[in-house]
């Protein structure tokens, strides 16, 4: 059986990205693909209560490494326990973030060095790599704006110039890796957007 397919969707918050993620499983499913549709930080009972940690507002004496290494260890435990068996029996695997968020958050957002952070993500992915990645960009104040209207998790309360580095350090990687990290306009209709997506995947399925 051949090895599935690795998706990850990534933006700053408020892009949209969960909404895409479901109307994209939706459209790949209709193509009759097995679909397997995650999130992260979580996916997995243990992954689940590191999200926790990592959003609850009440967690702000958190430092930034103990925040990089909570991230990373909730992806190895989802990356061992779910994303590998799915992608050996063939499936597409489409996850709602995965680790160009740590190098977008930790490394741009929080300003951690670099090669440290991409050296973390590499224990954390267990040397699982994306297929392909889809980055929706949209301004940052908008994203924003929709991301707190019903009030701020812990990384959210970081505020707009931290969701500013985000972005820039999305596109940072989108030029260095420009096969693997495509970034798709996400202002538009829902529909408009997810064919913006399904454009990308093309015949990487
Ligand atoms: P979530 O509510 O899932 O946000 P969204 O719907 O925007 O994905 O919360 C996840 C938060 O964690 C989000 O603010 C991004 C952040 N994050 C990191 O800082 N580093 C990471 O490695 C990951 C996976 C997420």
């Amino acid at each position: 059986m051949a090895r599935g397919v690795f998706i990850t969707l990534e933006g700053a918050d408020g892009c949209g990205k969960s909404t895409q993620a479901e109307l994209l499983e939706k459209a790949l499913v209709a193509r009759g693909h097995e679909v397997v549709r995650l999130r992260e930080p979580g996916g997995t009972p243990i992954s689940e209560k590191i999200r926790a940690l990592l959003l609850d507002p009440a967690n702000d004496e958190m430092v930034a490494e103990c925040e990089l290494l909570l991230y990373e260890a909730s992806r190895a435990q989802l990356t061992r326990q779910v994303i590998e068996p799915a992608l050996d029996r063939g499936a597409v695997v489409l996850c709602d973030r995965y680790y160009d968020s740590t190098y977008a958050y930790q490394a741009g957002g929080r300003g951690l060095d670099d090669a440290l952070v991409r050296r973390a993500n590499q224990l954390g992915s267990c040397g699982c790599a994306p297929d392909l990645t889809l980055v929706l960009d949209l301004d940052a104040s908008v994203g924003y704006a929709r991301a707190t209207s019903g009030g701020a998790d812990r990384m959210e309360a970081e505020g707009l110039a931290f969701q500013e580095r985000v972005r820039a350090a999305y596109l940072r990687l989108a030029a260095e890796e420009p096969s693997r990290v495509r970034v798709v306009d996400a202002l538009g209709e829902k529909d408009e957007v997810t064919a913006r997506l399904l454009e990308e995947i093309g015949d990487r399925l």
